[in-house]
């Protein structure tokens, strides 16, 4: 595929390689069993320039596009799932929609100190009891003169403990997509609290935590976008967050690829190595076809949002393929290793349960489907009439 990468593009690939490989990667297996968050290492990624990717040089960013984002966020997920998600969450959902709707004040505010990694961005949208369906939230913001009180549970939130700034979506109307709006709201605020944090599959080094608000006070200078734009914030936000899960996606198959490579050359039995024999060898190309088709899904819908087209089919397609691929090939890495898969001291085992939620947050797989159905058919609105 690098033919169709630019020289720069490349090279923030190798530079994230290379920092994924030194930094995270040594620190991973054991972060993800004492459920670290990697602040150290999100700090240096900050530094170098990983947590700004896609913010206007305006806002201390490099402005460097999907696709180089793309690459380097693959790259760090090959290395560390858990510090991947926390990268995509901030970078798609939480910079991006801050730097498209937020006032000056909030972009000086908060996606300054987000370009740089100083303060790190969550996404707080589903509910104990809306998940797939996000418009069926209980949280209410209230106008009370200037301000909106905030009451209501936020459920599964990434980063939900360790963020510097949390892009909250309530209801201000009690009904349909345009009594959704979307604030800015940050820890130390009364009536916001952390809840519980969650003991998780995989990816365990992120924080997934309950966020709750009881009667919290937010002056309207927090709301981000307009009163009832919420629901749409949300939405264009996941479009370029699923870019992001499928990277991530994309990164955990590449390592678990990576180490099959490694162990079936050395591995012996029946006195040769495994991978001289037809079946294993298959196994391998089986894995690798099935990546290349991912990537280049990945690198299409990267393309077209760079390009400021519509990227909602592309996004979800790139997103439900990419993940089922990385179940397909962890598994896939499980089974090659024998027994020695299925213990922790080789990295597929971790590799498999980071890659079991890809096809559940951001849009269950399920919910994808629905989203390129609705894209290709263009058909909803009329039958709902
Ligand atoms: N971009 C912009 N606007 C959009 C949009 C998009 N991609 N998709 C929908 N909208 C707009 C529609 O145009 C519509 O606007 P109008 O009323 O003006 O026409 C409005 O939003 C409502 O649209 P729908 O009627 O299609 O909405 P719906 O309630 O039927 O839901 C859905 C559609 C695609 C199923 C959506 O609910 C959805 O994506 N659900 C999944 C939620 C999800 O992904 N949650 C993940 C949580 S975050 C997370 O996991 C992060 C993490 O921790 C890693």
């Amino acid at each position: 595929m690098s033919f169709l990468l630019t020289k720069e593009q490349l090279m923030i690939q190798k530079m994230a390689r290379e920092f994924a490989r030194k930094d995270l990667a040594p620190k991973a297996a054991e972060r993800d069993l004492n459920h670290e968050f990697p602040g150290d290492s999100l700090a240096k990624m900050g530094e170098l320039g990983f947590m700004g990717m896609l913010v206007s040089e305006e806002y201390g960013g490099d402005n460097l596009g999907t696709i180089a984002y793309s690459l380097a966020l693959t790259e760090i997920a090959a290395a560390c799932a858990s510090t991947a998600v926390v990268m995509s969450v901030h970078n798609s959902i939480c910079c991006g929609s801050i730097e498209k709707y937020g006032s000056d004040q909030q972009k000086e505010e908060f996606l300054k100190p987000m370009a740089t990694g100083e303060i790190i961005g969550a996404f707080a949208l589903t509910e104990p009891e809306a998940g797939s369906d996000p418009q069926a939230m209980a949280c209410t913001a209230e106008k009370d003169g200037d301000d909106y009180i905030i009451n209501g549970t936020k459920r599964f939130i990434t980063t939900g403990k360790n963020s510097g700034v949390t892009i909250l979506l309530a209801r201000t109307e009690p009904t349909g997509s345009k009594g959704i709006s979307a604030f800015l709201i940050t820890h130390g605020m009364d009536g916001f609290e952390v809840g519980r944090v969650e003991d998780k599959m995989g990816q365990c080094a992120s924080d997934t935590t309950d966020l709750l608000f009881n009667n919290c006070r937010v002056p309207s200078s927090r709301m981000l976008g307009k009163e009832g734009e919420g629901f749409t914030i949300a939405m264009s936000g996941l479009d370029a967050g699923r870019i992001g899960i499928a990277s991530l996606s994309l990164g955990i198959a590449n390592a678990a690829m990576e180490e099959s490579i490694k162990y079936g050359k050395q591995r012996e039995q029946f006195g040769q190595k495994i991978t001289d024999f037809q079946g294993l060898r298959w196994m391998i190309a089986d894995m690798a076809m099935d990546i290349e088709a991912a990537r280049l899904m990945v690198l299409n819908a990267a393309d077209i949002k760079e390009r400021g087209e519509n990227c909602t089919q592309a996004a979800s397609m790139a997103k439900c393929f990419a993940s089922e691929m990385a179940q397909r090939v962890t598994g896939t890495a499980i089974q090659l290793h024998g027994g020695y898969g299925y213990i922790k001291e080789y990295p597929v085992e971790r590799f498999y349960r980071d890659a079991r939620i890809t096809t559940i947050y951001e849009g269950t797989n399920q919910i994808q489907r629905v989203v390129i159905s609705n894209e290709i058919l263009k058909d909803k609105k009329k039958k709902k009439k």
